[in-house]
């Protein structure tokens, strides 16, 4: 079983996609951290990650060992992985990888921003899952004080309303529900709450075969 999830940031995404997971038994890939992984490599090699050139380079070069900085969770890296992530030859050295990824038994839960239009439209589960900015930018607030990182609501949510746009906006693979994903608003909803919903879902759909 393929269960693709999708969403703008810190929709929930994550939490879903490891519970999920779990539950079902299957592999997890996080996409957002291969993209971050190359925005910060294209950086860290002097370049800008706008630079297709670099950035293209940077993610054929990519080492699993790469995936371990911690700074990949920061703001640098999310800004330059949206900005690497709208590099169309980017995405394309991506694709193979994601895509064996999903397809090797037993199956996986991949979240990201186009695995249920792009990466795996074949998926058999597809979730989008997404919240109001301002709901969404308190908990990304919460996650970084948790690392005690300092920061403040106006510029979360200023930033991520950035990185969303970018990523709703580009021309190849933008952020948008596939045809057939089931919205999950987790607006009012906690982890838990989200949770069941999208094994309602989930077992719902099954039933109907
Ligand atoms: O954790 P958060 O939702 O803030 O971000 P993320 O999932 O780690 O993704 C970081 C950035 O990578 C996004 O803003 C996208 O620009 C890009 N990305 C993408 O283009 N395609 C994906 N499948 C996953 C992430």
């Amino acid at each position: 079983m393929i269960i693709a999830i999708d969403g703008p940031a810190a929709a929930g995404k994550g939490t879903l996609a490891r519970r999920l997971a779990e539950h079902f038994g299957l592999e997890l890939l996080d996409t957002g951290l291969l993209y971050r992984a190359v925005g910060l490599k294209t950086i860290r090699g002097g370049a800008d990650p706008g630079d297709a050139r670099a950035a293209v380079r940077a993610a054929r070069a990519l080492s699993p060992s790469d995936l371990e900085d911690t700074a990949l969770r920061g703001e640098e890296a999310a800004q330059a992985a949206s900005q690497v992530g709208a590099i169309g030859a980017v995405r394309a050295v991506m694709l193979d990888f994601q895509r064996t990824f999903a397809h090797t038994p037993p199956g996986a839960v991949i979240d990201g921003r186009d695995i249920g239009t792009e990466v795996c439209p074949d998926a058999d589960v597809k979730i989008f899952v997404t919240a109001r900015p301002e709901v969404r930018a308190e908990r990304r607030l919460k996650e970084l004080r948790a690392r005690g990182v300092d920061a403040i609501h106006g510029r979360v949510l200023q930033d991520m309303k950035e990185r969303d746009a970018r990523d709703a906006k580009r021309d190849v693979a933008p952020l948008k529900p596939a045809e057939d994903a089931f919205v999950l608003d987790t607006g009012d909803l906690d982890a838990d709450a989200a949770f069941a919903a999208a094994l309602d879902f989930i077992t719902s759909r099954n039933r109907r075969g």
